[in-house]
């Protein structure tokens, strides 16, 4: 059952890169049927992080209040409802409101359905199902390009859309064959309904009552230590703060949005002619992302998180200067040095600045404010996500593709700066020392795993 349950819960993913990806091939046949403003333009793609951004900010009290399943039913029901909408709309203003509802669901999501896999799944495996929603998402954006490649001529953006409803509807449909999270159950006093949950996640006949126990000590000792502790903007926490806002501010600032809303334009502009060559070399871009998020997952827990956050940011720096460089240059460099460089770019994307800010993020918080502590740091993903995304034609437009790859370059070589100076070596770390270090006032940076430790599963949800 809680295979069936993160499989479902991963449905979410995969909405959510769907719904980022399908943008990026849907934009042609959406041009010729409502030819838009770079504004236009901007504020359609962007309309999804920016309702995401809002659903980040819902979440956390309409789950505490609601539930894991009712909640993330209600977001099923938006995708799909959304889904639809934007397949029949007839103006640009209409496609606008319904992305924004999309994003809303997707925003709701992205905090829930983790958070479902993590309380629900056992401790040993929770690290890999939790990374199976991060892989989804990739797994996702792959899909809407294939889309791409399958449908094509005018007006398919409406069959483009319309399909994100499906695994809408697949995702309400499991999630009415799931229990509620037993940990909110128990949050909700509701011990016997906490183990009926357990019973149906852990197999008939096994025995439950040990782990509710569990539990039940877990939410009163996070109880007693919430009514003491400061909140999340409290001077021991703010590192934590710091490591979980800024690593999504560069995160976001490399351009990955960009590339991934916007991959057939970007070929465009390097050269690349032909609308399906571009629709190629984009669905190449999903599948290296997809692939190298799969090796990243094996990598984090062998290599640390500090190196390849150092080895991702000079990747994507080098990869962007080299594009800038071709795009200048373009009667000296083959377009084709582009699109190389462009799966550079994602490979060096996902192996390091793809995945790790969220699973830090999940990892630095103090217990009693992780979840304040996450929903802003998924404001901060979600804010700078629709900053770029909204942006991106207007660089095109003003300073062009070459000063866009630029500019990003430079936040990528700031974060080696970032990572050198202030982010965690939390491989090998147990949480609780992690707490253990902010309490002390000790600087994160000087965080070392101890000698002979066991490297821990990662905890906690994205
Ligand atoms: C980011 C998304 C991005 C995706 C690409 C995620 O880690 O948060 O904004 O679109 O990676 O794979």
């Amino acid at each position: 059952m809680i295979y069936f349950l993160a499989g479902v819960a991963a449905i979410a993913g995969l909405l959510f890169g769907y719904d980022e990806g399908v943008i990026a091939v849907a934009s042609p046949s959406l041009q010729s049927s409502f030819p838009m403003s770079a504004f236009e333009d901007g504020f359609t793609t962007a309309a999804v992080p920016l309702g995401a951004m809002l659903g980040a900010i819902l979440a956390g009290k309409l789950t505490e209040r609601l539930g894991r399943r009712l909640v993330l039913m209600l977001a099923a029901a938006l995708f799909a409802l959304g889904a639809l909408a934007a397949s029949i709309v007839g103006s640009i203003a209409m496609l606008m409101l319904a992305r924004l509802v999309l994003g809303l669901a997707i925003g709701v999501a992205a905090v829930v359905a983790p958070l479902f896999i993590a309380e629900a799944a056992p401790l040993r495996i929770r690290g890999a199902l939790v990374s199976t929603y991060q892989l989804a998402i990739t797994a996702g954006i792959v899909l809407s390009y294939l889309t791409g490649l399958i449908f094509g001529g005018p007006d398919t953006w409406r069959v483009m859309f319309a399909l994100g409803a499906v695994p809408g509807i697949a995702f309400f449909i499991g999630l009415l064959f799931l229990p509620e999270s037993p940990r909110w159950l128990v949050l909700k006093n509701r011990d016997a309904d906490a183990t009926a949950s357990l019973r149906r996640l852990r197999g008939t006949g096994a025995d439950v009552a040990g782990e509710v126990e569990a539990i039940r000590a877990n939410v009163f000792a996070e109880q007693r230590t919430a009514a003491h502790a400061p909140g999340v903007l409290a001077p021991w926490v703010r590192p934590a703060l710091i490591i979980g806002t800024v690593l999504y501010f560069l995160q976001q600032l490399s351009g990955i949005n960009a590339v991934i809303y916007y991959a057939p334009t970007i070929f465009q502009h390097a050269g690349l002619d032909g609308q399906s060559t571009q629709v190629m070399a984009t669905v190449g871009v999903g599948v290296v992302n997809f692939a190298v998020t799969i090796l990243a997952m094996t990598l984090i827990d062998r290599w640390g998180r500090r190196p390849l956050l150092i080895a991702g940011f000079a990747g994507t720096a080098a990869t962007l200067l080299l594009i800038a460089v071709a795009v200048v240059a373009q009667d000296v460099f083959p377009s084709w040095i582009v699109v190389l460089a462009l799966f550079g770019y994602i490979a060096s994307f996902a192996i390091s600045l793809g995945p790790l800010p969220h699973l830090m993020m999940s990892e630095v918080f103090p217990l009693s404010v992780r979840g304040a502590g996450m929903s802003l740091s998924s404001v901060s993903n979600w804010g700078f996500n629709f900053v770029v995304v909204f942006l991106f034609p207007l660089m095109l437009a003003t300073i062009g593709l070459a000063g866009a790859f630029t500019l990003f370059a430079v936040v990528c070589l700031g974060g080696i700066v970032f990572t050198i100076a202030l982010v965690p070596e939390t491989r090998g770390v147990s949480l609780e020392e992690i707490e253990g270090h902010l309490r002390a006032g000790e600087p994160l940076n000087t965080l070392r795993a101890a000698k002979g430790a066991p490297i821990p599963v990662a905890a906690g949800a994205p």
